[in-house]
């Protein structure tokens, strides 16, 4: 393949977040591929590349959300096979990602298979903001300060996971692909003394959008765009 295929972060979902690197390498390449639930499904990266510049063309690829790792492996295949189309054309084709490409991101997952294609292809990937950094900023949080550490967790197979980061009150812990399990994620918070100004951002910069603390939270489940961060104890002195 003699084409490039470069990893643009998207940033969370507001146009304005998607850096001057990011719409500088999306006006320049030679196709845009965007992760998709369907075909005729438009994707949160794909409305963010055309609300930045509605002049750009994206390829949506299907990746849909599936639990089967057999099923999933064989979409990110079928994707691959048609990303290297593009590449084998001498093309640059940019994959776009919500947030950031190097961060849970389904970049490294079609990379994969692209690499299985061609060992050698040449890749870069463009940092992008992420969603805890738009809720930290939407609601003057801040994330960590002095000796303070930061655990990124995620609560895609629910809480369990996340006891340990909660046990270092210390930190900051900014909680992924918890929506589902919002209701058990905030009796853990208050089973750990770690709930008092916790903050809840879902879908943050897209339709929908919104910020509050999880004390005020009173649903079960949020949607799978949403972001917790639970900031450190903190003496008030
Ligand atoms: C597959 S990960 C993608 C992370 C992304 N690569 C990043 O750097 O932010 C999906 C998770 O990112 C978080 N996320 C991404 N975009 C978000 C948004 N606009 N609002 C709230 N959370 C978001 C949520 O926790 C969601 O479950």
């Amino acid at each position: 393949m003699a084409g490039r295929l470069i990893g643009v972060g998207v940033g969370p979902g507001a146009p304005d977040l998607l850096t001057l690197r990011a719409l500088h390498h999306l006006q320049r390449a030679d196709v845009i591929f965007a992760p998709s639930m369907a075909s005729d499904v438009q994707s949160r990266a794909e409305s963010v590349v055309v609300r930045a510049d509605p002049n750009l063309r994206v390829r949506r690829l299907v990746f849909a959300i599936i639990r089967d790792d057999a099923a999933r492996q064989a979409a990110h295949r079928a994707a691959a096979i048609e990303v290297g189309e593009a590449l084998s054309a001498g093309l640059s084709a940019a994959f776009v990602t919500l947030g950031d490409p190097n961060v849970y991101s389904t970049f490294h997952h079609l990379l994969r298979e692209v690499r299985r294609i061609d060992p050698a292809v040449a890749v870069e990937t463009v940092p992008g903001i992420m969603a805890f950094q738009a809720l930290a900023a939407e609601a003057s949080l801040v994330v960590t300060d002095e000796v303070e550490s930061l655990h990124i967790v995620t609560a895609v197979d629910g809480p369990v996971g996340i006891e340990s980061a909660l046990e270092d009150t210390a930190s900051t812990v900014v909680i992924y692909k918890g929506g589902r399990h919002l209701g058990a994620i905030v009796d853990l918070l208050r089973a750990h003394d770690r709930l008092e100004g916790a903050l809840l951002g879902e879908l943050m910069g897209l339709e929908g959008s919104k910020v509050e603390l999880l004390t005020s939270v009173d649903q079960r489940s949020a949607s799978y765009l949403s972001t917790v961060i639970v900031p450190p104890r903190r003496s008030t002195s």
